[in-house]
């Protein structure tokens, strides 16, 4: 499978020209092809996960699944304990509901600051992000320099295809993420994700109440260069 090879090479390459690098994992099954990719080469690359506080059991479950599957050790990144509290009292523990700005709120809190931490001192920051996924990914750069966190960003499976994905997955026999046989293409935190139907956009079942946003929480923020400051050949 060369898409395999080409993504391995693009780690490889992250992993040593831009040292120390670290690789974001939602646990979701383009997660567990990158995870499955750094543990069979034992590349120096920190995988690490943000734990919500809000995800679904069967996410938390693979965290433990996934570490001793490959006997590797999974980073969980927790939110600020105080600002969740605050958030909680001032407007609701479920109050993303309620508007756009209070989602927004509760994603900083619960993802974009713990990211941010989680990224410092980090060169390289890997995601599974591909074109696939939605409108809003469809230029995504296998690799770019990410100006919000400040520090070059891989997309290893930009060009992957679903079914190229799932192929990987069921070749390797890598585990995966239960909710994705119950019709869960895309997985956020519980309360904000719902199943689709087979042939609906993969991400409608992400806040799914939102009709207009473009259904980003601000891991993802647009405007990326896709210029990297040192040149990492063939992306
Ligand atoms: S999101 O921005 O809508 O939440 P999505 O679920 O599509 O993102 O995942 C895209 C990539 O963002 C993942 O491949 C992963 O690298 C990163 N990511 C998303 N959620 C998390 C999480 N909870 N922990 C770590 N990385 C995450
Ligand atoms: Fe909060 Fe929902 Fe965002 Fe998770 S996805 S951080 S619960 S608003």
């Amino acid at each position: 499978m060369s898409r395999a090879a080409d993504a391995q090479r693009l780690l490889e390459r992250a992993a040593s020209a831009y040292a120390p690098a670290a690789f974001s994992s939602s646990l979701g099954a383009e997660d567990m092809v990158l995870t499955d990719l750094i543990a069979r080469e034992g590349l120096p690359i920190e995988i690490f996960t943000l734990d919500t506080g809000r995800l679904h059991a069967e996410t938390v479950e693979l965290i433990a699944r996934v570490q001793a599957h490959y006997g590797l050790a999974l980073h969980v990144v927790h939110p600020d304990a105080a600002a969740v509290a605050d958030y909680v009292v001032r407007h609701g523990r479920d109050a993303f509901y309620i508007s756009r700005e209070l989602r927004q709120h509760c994603c900083e809190i619960r993802k974009v600051e713990p990211l941010r931490r989680a990224l410092q001192g980090k060169r390289a920051w890997i995601t599974g992000l591909r074109r696939g996924q939605s409108s809003a990914r469809a230029d995504l750069p296998l690799a770019g320099f990410d100006a919000a966190f400040n520090v070059a960003k891989f997309n290893p499976l930009a060009e992957w295809s679903e079914a190229e994905v799932w192929a990987y997955l069921g070749e390797h026999k890598v585990p995966y993420n239960a909710l994705h046989d119950r019709g869960f293409p895309s997985i956020g935190c519980a309360p904000c994700t719902r199943a689709v139907a087979p042939g609906e956009d993969p991400r409608a079942g992400r806040w799914w109440w939102e009709q207009d946003s473009k259904k980003e929480c601000g891991l993802h923020v647009n405007g990326d260069s896709p210029h990297l400051p040192v040149r990492v050949t063939s992306v």
